[in-house]
């Protein structure tokens, strides 16, 4: 069987309800993602809950912090077997060295550049000039160098990253299915699971599509039949 890049985002509040979920979808996805908010929630204990489904897991902490705290962070999730763990770029260089040294030998870390929440005002606020896709671009040059495996992107952006960094390991989230219909014309522009996997991301991010789908198996394999 060929390695299916959907990760499932679990972005449900209660432990149970969200193992419910992993079980039910865990043969037509590739892993599961867990943030900030589940980990918070939860803790190791979840994560080991989580684990034991068989899937690799996907730590979404975004660690942004001096270079000795977050390489100490990266040392204390060993425990854990994380197949990858997100780091901010904006951190620096020295940050993200530092935790890739810090990370296992199995654990993929991968920068998470421009937030998506924020617009070119928000920059300029923040005394970054530029657009946020620039910001984004220098950012993941600033990731390459610094040996990591790879970032966090948009599926707008994913082609254009590949081209300038080959074998870098791109996760894409914000993902929506093709729903096959007409009737979207007024929503915003969106990237296709499919679209993302043409242009070069290696793992697919996906939570509500799948998670308030009336049957979630139904909706990941309607996704995984496009792929
Ligand atoms: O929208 P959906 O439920 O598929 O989001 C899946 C995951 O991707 C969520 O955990 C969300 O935090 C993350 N996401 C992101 N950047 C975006 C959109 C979603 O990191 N622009």
């Amino acid at each position: 069987m060929h390695h299916n890049p959907i990760y499932l985002a679990v972005d449900v509040p209660r432990l149970d309800a969200a193992e419910a979920l992993a079980r039910k979808v865990k043969e037509h996805v590739g892993g599961l993602k867990l943030g900030l908010e589940f980990f918070c929630a939860h803790g190791h204990h979840g994560v080991h809950e989580m684990a034991k489904l068989g899937l690799p897991i996907f730590l979404d902490l975004k660690l942004h912090d001096i270079p000795n705290t977050v390489a100490a962070a990266m040392q204390s999730l060993h425990v854990l077997e994380p197949a990858i763990v997100t780091v901010h770029a904006s951190g620096g260089r020295a940050m993200m060295e530092d935790a890739k040294a810090a990370a296992g030998e199995n654990c993929k870390v991968v920068a998470v550049t421009v937030l998506t929440s924020l617009d070119e005002r928000d920059l300029a606020r923040a005394g970054v000039s530029g657009t946020p896709h620039d910001q984004a671009l220098r950012l993941a040059e600033l990731a390459e160098a610094a040996g990591l495996d790879g970032i966090v992107c948009s599926g707008h952006e994913v082609a254009a990253i590949h081209r300038q960094w080959r074998n870098g390991f791109f996760v894409v989230p914000g993902l929506r299915p093709a729903t096959g219909t007409e009737g979207n014309g007024d929503q915003k522009r969106t990237v296709t699971p499919r679209e993302a996997r043409d242009g070069g991301a290696s793992v697919l991010v996906i939570g509500r599509p799948i998670s308030r789908a009336d049957d979630p198996v139904a909706a990941v394999r309607a996704i995984e039949a496009t792929l």
